[in-house]
């Protein structure tokens, strides 16, 4: 039989609960009507940018963010205006400010360990963005890939400090349940939620019920929080190798913010460093390495990477900062030599692009 459009109650429950468990006492939380299932939170980002902002219009964006967030909303013909993001969030101020200068309708961001810094925002971030949001009647796209991925601190989703439909909230199980169960969901209350409803339809029809009820199977059974517990433990692992890894063999770079979840590492290059270079390198020798271009809307802030401790296996991790350090230091010494005689390290620096 073929699964409602909105998806399977029994899942648009789940979610709607987990969103509740979020909500202080006195804010009503969202409730299993306003869960829409999708086939993974990125084509749901799809139908948000497409549904609710649309083309030529302004769409507010951490800087850095996810690149598949970038992808979607240029896509969608979306234009792009970057919020500088840090450590605990944005300054609240220049979300104010970018809202007030744009007439934008929507703020893209991911409060809880953002992919690439694994970086959560301050409660107090988090409370002033949603009043920001609130008084300019614009709504707060939450992306929470990664709440089953805690390390150092528990999720703290802002959907359950909505109740009156500001915050478009998409969950999204394809990391801790399975990459083949690509099953996610967006939560959108009143008019908004129609009209994402509308795209999915025209989009998908409906998302495949065997996966939604596999998806339900998993995380319904007693076995799930022992299951999130365990992954805490293994990314602590993993994360503290790659760190320590990082410290001792390529102290060239700097790891800004200790991720306190997440998959990855966000790591500031030296200077001047030859980013595509040094990702080539890093490849010929067993080490696939991101570049930081892509998750910039813009133009770059400095010469990133990102690391990602997630998918290998520990003493795999713990073998990333040799080849690093190694690249670093073979691309330093291969720049020295290239360096003509006489000139200083500054008029050589100069004429090297800053990525
Ligand atoms: C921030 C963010 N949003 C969405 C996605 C896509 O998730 P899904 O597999 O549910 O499409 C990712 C994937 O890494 C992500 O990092």
């Amino acid at each position: 039989m073929r699964s409602p459009a909105a998806g399977l109650p029994e899942l648009q429950a789940w979610f709607a609960s987990q969103a509740a468990d979020a909500a202080p006492v006195g804010v009503s939380p969202p409730s299993a009507r306003d869960v829409l299932i999708v086939a993974g939170s990125q084509s749901g980002l799809s139908s948000i940018f497409r549904a609710l902002i649309g083309p030529g219009q302004p769409l507010l964006i951490e800087s850095p963010t996810y690149w598949g967030a970038i992808l979607a909303a240029e896509q969608a013909g979306v234009t792009l205006v970057p919020v500088l993001t840090g450590a605990y969030g944005p300054d609240p101020d220049d979300v104010d400010r970018a809202f007030a200068a744009t007439g934008a309708r929507a703020f893209y961001a991911q409060p809880t360990f953002a992919n690439p810094t694994g970086t959560q925002w301050s409660a107090d971030t988090g409370a002033a963005v949603l009043d920001i949001v609130r008084a300019r009647g614009a709504f707060l796209v939450e992306g929470d890939w990664a709440h089953d991925l805690a390390i150092d601190a528990d999720p703290r989703p802002l959907v359950g400090h909505d109740d009156d439909g500001h915050v478009i909230y998409l969950r999204s199980l394809t990391k801790s349940v399975s990459p083949a169960l690509r099953v996610a969901a967006v939560i959108a209350r009143g008019p908004a939620r129609e009209r994402i409803l509308a795209d999915r339809a025209a989009e998908t029809m409906y998302v495949s019920g065997v996966l939604q009820a596999a998806a339900l199977d998993v995380v319904s059974q007693p076995g799930w929080s022992a299951h999130l517990r365990g992954l805490r433990q293994q990314l602590r692992v993993r994360r503290d190798l790659l760190l320590e890894s990082l410290g001792t063999h390529a102290p060239q770079v700097h790891v800004e913010h200790v991720p306190v979840g997440g998959l990855n590492l966000w790591v500031r290059l030296p200077d001047g460093t030859d980013v595509h270079g040094l990702v080539r390198e890093c490849e010929t020798r067993g080490l696939l390495v991101a570049p930081g271009s892509e998750w910039f809307p813009t133009e770059p802030s400095g010469p990133f990477i990102r690391l990602n401790f997630g998918s290998e296996n520990p003493s795999r991790v713990a073998a990333a900062g040799e080849v690093l350090g190694d690249v670093l230091g073979t691309l330093a010494s291969s720049a020295c030599a290239a360096r003509p005689s006489g000139r200083t390290r500054r008029s050589v620096r100069a004429r090297v692009p800053r990525l």
